[in-house]
């Protein structure tokens, strides 16, 4: 795709465009805003190299398309509280966000979108993988795709963020990612099958992270076809990858699909700032 101010160049046919032809620390007119919305529209995550955003510019971009939100269950700095800082030290085991999921699809109003900026990145390793949902869904059989439109899901931050959770030691009271309120719970209910607000499609909204159990079922009913949905919907082909560099900057559309930080960079340092848009309640 090319249009008059952005070049656009697809990663994949199932997600991703690197888009050239734009500062982001600068101030961007409205038809700049509304090509960078289509671009996201169009590719579910786009991703723009060679920026240096300043945490206000970073805000400042991540505004044009929403109200921030505050991460509601890590530690935030004072002075930037909207800039979740993403820290992999050289002696942590573990990474934040590395496991499928859509960010805050624990909240009433989940992520819209996020704009994720790389500060220090290792010399290899460190990837990030995008899931496009809307293909996902559209990939199950007529028959599956009916049962899980009827259905909702519970999604809450019991699993990961609870004692003994999936990170705990990294992002726990001590780690390098430290909790805010360690006995806290978020837990929301979506359909299992969203409609977006924008496109008017359907993508397939559960991710094994927050996603514990459909409504009105156990855990224990629930974890077969959770288990397939989870597998299916994070089928190479349906996948990007993206290479960082410093100053490499990520805008992802939580909506329609899942990601996952690959911690493959073991006795390195890596440093990411995340902003989020709030969403709309998902229907
Ligand atoms: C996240 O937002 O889940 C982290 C992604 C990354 O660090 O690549």
């Amino acid at each position: 795709m090319r249009n008059d101010r952005l070049r656009i160049a697809p990663l994949a046919t199932a997600c991703g465009a690197e888009v050239w032809g734009v500062d982001l620390a600068a101030a961007q007119d409205e038809g700049t805003i509304a090509d960078i919305r289509r671009a996201l529209l169009q590719h579910q995550v786009i991703f723009f190299r060679e920026q240096n955003l300043t945490p206000a510019q970073h805000k400042a971009f991540a505004a044009r398309f929403g109200s921030l939100q505050r991460h509601p269950m890590i530690r935030l700095d004072d002075q930037h509280p909207e800039v979740l800082r993403i820290v992999k030290e050289a002696g942590d085991d573990k990474n934040f966000g590395g496991d499928w999921h859509s960010d805050l699809s624990y909240l009433e109003k989940p992520a819209l979108g996020s704009v994720l900026c790389a500060r220090e990145v290792p010399e290899f390793g460190g990837d990030t993988l995008f899931a496009n949902m809307y293909l996902s869904y559209e990939s199950l059989s007529a028959g599956l795709r009916r049962l899980l439109d009827g259905l909702k899901a519970v999604h809450s931050t019991a699993r990961s963020y609870g004692d003994g959770g999936r990170q705990a030691g990294y992002i726990g009271e001590e780690g390098s990612m430290p909790v805010a309120r360690p006995d806290a719970r978020q837990e929301a209910v979506h359909p299992v099958v969203r409609t977006h607000s924008e496109t008017g499609r359907k993508a397939l909204y559960v991710n094994e992270v927050f996603t514990i159990r459909f409504e009105g079922m156990s855990e224990a009913e629930s974890r077969p076809l959770l288990e397939y949905l989870w597998r299916h919907s994070v089928r190479p082909e349906f996948t990007c990858r993206f290479r960082w560099r410093a100053g490499s900057v990520a805008f992802w559309d939580n909506r329609c699909t899942q990601h996952y930080a690959i911690n493959d960079y073991h006795g390195r340092r890596r440093e990411m700032h995340r902003v989020t848009v709030e969403g709309d309640r998902p229907a």
